[in-house]
């Protein structure tokens, strides 16, 4: 999100709320397949375990034994620039699938900027799309491939979206129309997508799995440890259990038995009030709400479930991560608290060689932390039903980086070491809802803000994608933050044990290298660490978002890059193993304003999909003077997030 990021409008991240002691490390499945093929994605992980055993021994700056790609990168890369618009590499093409506003059911009515409710939001594309997951169906009659797209909506562009809203002074005179917008264009969109007779994707409006997810329209429910605990517990909803909505929902992860994650992260923008004195005061500023938002401050004067005074406990109903099944249009969403609460930035999902599930998480925040989610139960993929509750009991743990190379995941347990009544945590139910506070206690490693976690479904490592922390003194470095000022960001490679049936992603102790350092290689005093032949439109600054293809390249776009090199954000591509291990190069640039998030490809790897979020998003660019008007190009049309589809000319794979 670059409203912590740093586009220019939003120049400033949001004040660092983490004041905890805790030293420096110095001083101290793929979202692919449907349910019934779930059996297939179970081969393909315990696969990427077998590769895991070839692993035995390497070291952790080569993967050696990892089995090659079967063709080399061989697209030519793009040169690096910012425009009004998207560029791609030489032989693909791109398009915008779907975008703001677009009509998402039959009954949609068409989008008018000038004319916008939230009922017609509701039933439209929502705003800032992000993580997306591409989740094949069965093909159609006459044998058209189809599939749905699941997109998270993380944040709405006030200035950006609506007529005469100049400024960010202006926000907090937004009318309840526009805040009720605001509500529906959050959120998540599931979107049946098919090929026409011509073979191109086209959305499928008829379809009845359609379906749009707010924080105004979608009733909820509460599971796992903290689930009617009083601290959950409103007006509104004095059982503690059911909750109206999920809103800035960035990254997320597909489960091995078909479900949906999306993570709530920077849920703070939207609560207004001042926390001194509340019950909750402690908890409120640590997730930095405290005042009147910084984005959405109008909330609280239309919906009094966002002002803390009047509230304080509707906070802790948000900052989850939810789980749905977008195969049925009628489930009701569930917040699984088990995995604690935070700034979730992703979920990335691994079925463990044991059976369990292991969720990987990064609270975006500089000076946040890194965390794990290991199931108690294992999953049975004879039984993918009785997984519907795995995600509500294990064990959260943070991570705790060690100079040796080693990182330690510290159990988050009540009544473990100093979790307990005498530090005010009474039940897990509280270690839950004050995740950050508990993992303060711990001694947990504070990174440079922690966006993707991604797991490779192929060489069985993780990679922890570190946005950057220009806040990070000189005597706050540390091997795994090793920059003071880190504009530019890194990428941490975790290496977990092997044991007897592949990698085990559920031990106390991994192994950890630096993948890379983002900045320019030309540039002495950008500290930038990465492979020597990255060219001078490869090298990566800002990685922010990460996924994987069917041959283990991990896919890196970007969020923030023209404030730290004046160029587009960007979509990168590199190996993971072997000569080219980390030599990043670009592939597709977005309008100038926007990040790029969400990146995904088909199972055959002949389509990628992104996320064009906050196009435009810059100083001085509001709705009457955009810098673009991406994709339109309409004289009176505002420039509209989108996700874009990639395709080669020739159909050819992406990449080769
Ligand atoms: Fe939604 Fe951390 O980006
Ligand atoms: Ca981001
Ligand atoms: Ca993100």
């Amino acid at each position: 999100m670059a409203a912590s990021c740093g586009s220019a409008a939003y120049v400033e991240d949001d004040p660092v709320s983490n004041s905890s002691p805790n030293p420096d490390f110095s001083s101290v499945l793929s979202s692919r397949l449907t349910r019934r093929q779930s059996l297939k994605q179970l081969a393909t992980w315990l696969g990427a375990c077998t590769v895991g055993l070839e692993q035995l021994g390497d070291d952790r700056s080569a993967a050696a034994g990892v089995p090659k790609p079967e063709q080399p990168l061989q697209f030519r890369e793009l040169q690096r620039g910012i425009d009004e618009s998207a560029r791609v590499a030489e032989g693909y093409q791109w398009r915008v699938l779907i975008g703001w506003g677009d009509p998402l059911f039959a009954d949609s009515p068409a989008f008018d900027v000038s004319r916008q409710t939230g009922a017609t939001q509701a039933k439209q594309f929502g705003y800032n799309c992000d993580y997306i997951a591409f989740l094949p169906l069965p093909a159609a009659e006459g044998g058209a491939e189809r599939g749905l797209l699941c997109v998270n909506h993380e944040y709405t562009d006030a200035n950006l979206m609506f007529p005469g809203l100049l400024t960010r002074d202006d926000l907090a005179a937004m009318t309840r129309e526009q805040v009720e917008v605001e509500m529906a264009a959050m959120g998540h969109s599931v979107v049946a997508v098919q090929r026409d007779g011509s073979g191109q994707w086209q959305v499928d409006r008829s379809s009845r799995l359609n379906r749009r997810l707010t924080v105004s329209h979608t009733p909820i429910r509460i599971s796992g440890p903290a689930a009617g605990h009083p601290r959950l517990q409103t007006k509104a909803d004095p059982t503690g259990r059911n909750v109206l909505g999920t809103l800035n929902n960035c990254g997320g992860g597909v489960t091995p038995w078909g479900t949906l994650l999306i993570c709530e992260e920077n849920f703070n923008v939207c609560f207004s009030g001042a926390a001194a004195g509340l019950s909750e005061e402690q908890t409120l500023k640590r997730y930095g709400i405290d005042g009147p938002s910084r984005f959405n401050s109008a909330w609280a004067k239309h919906d009094e479930r966002f002002n803390i005074e009047r509230e304080p406990n509707e906070p802790n109903r948000f900052g989850w991560v939810v789980e749905f099944d977008p195969r049925d249009p009628d489930s009701v969403p569930v917040k699984r608290t088990a995995l604690g609460r935070m700034k979730h930035e992703g979920a990335g999902v691994v079925l463990n060689c044991d059976g369990r599930v292991v969720v990987y998480c990064g609270d975006d925040e500089r000076f946040e932390y890194v965390y794990r989610f290991v199931t108690r139960g294992r999953f049975d993929a004879q039984d993918p039903d009785a997984a519907r509750s795995l995600l509500d009991d294990g064990i959260l743990s943070v991570a705790k980086f060690d100079d040796d190379g080693s990182v330690h995941w510290l159990p988050l347990v009540y009544g473990s070491g100093p979790l307990n009544s005498d530090n005010g945590f009474h039940s897990q139910a509280d270690v839950l809802i004050e995740t950050r506070r508990a993992a303060d206690l711990l001694g947990a490693t504070p990174m440079d803000r922690p966006e993707d976690v991604e797991p490779s479904p192929v060489n069985g490592r993780v990679y922890v994608i570190l946005s950057n922390n220009s806040k990070r003194g000189t005597e706050q470095t540390d091997a795994a933050n090793p920059r003071a000022k880190n504009v530019h960001g890194h990428v941490l490679e975790l290496v977990p044990p092997t044991a007897d049936a592949g990698f085990d992603h559920a031990a106390d102790r991994f192994e950890w290298n630096v993948f890379l350092r983002g900045g320019n290689p030309a540039s002495a005093s950008d500290g930038a660490d990465c492979h020597v032949e990255v060219t001078e439109s490869g090298w990566v600054s800002c990685p922010d978002n990460g996924g994987f293809d069917s041959r283990g390249r991990l896919w890196i776009t970007t969020d923030g890059a023209s404030e730290t090199t004046g160029m587009a954000d960007g979509l990168f591509v590199c190996e993971t193993t072997g000569q080219d291990r980390a030599r990043t190069r670009l592939f597709f640039q977005g309008p100038r304003g926007s990040e790029l998030s969400g990146v995904c490809l088909t199972p055959d790897d002949r389509s990628l999909f992104v996320s064009v979020q906050h196009p435009g998003e810059e100083e001085g660019s509001d709705f009457q003077q955009p810098s673009t008007r991406w994709p339109d190009f309409l004289p009176d049309q505002p420039p509209r997030p989108g996700v874009v589809l990639i395709e080669h000319g020739d159909g050819a794979l992406i990449g080769s």
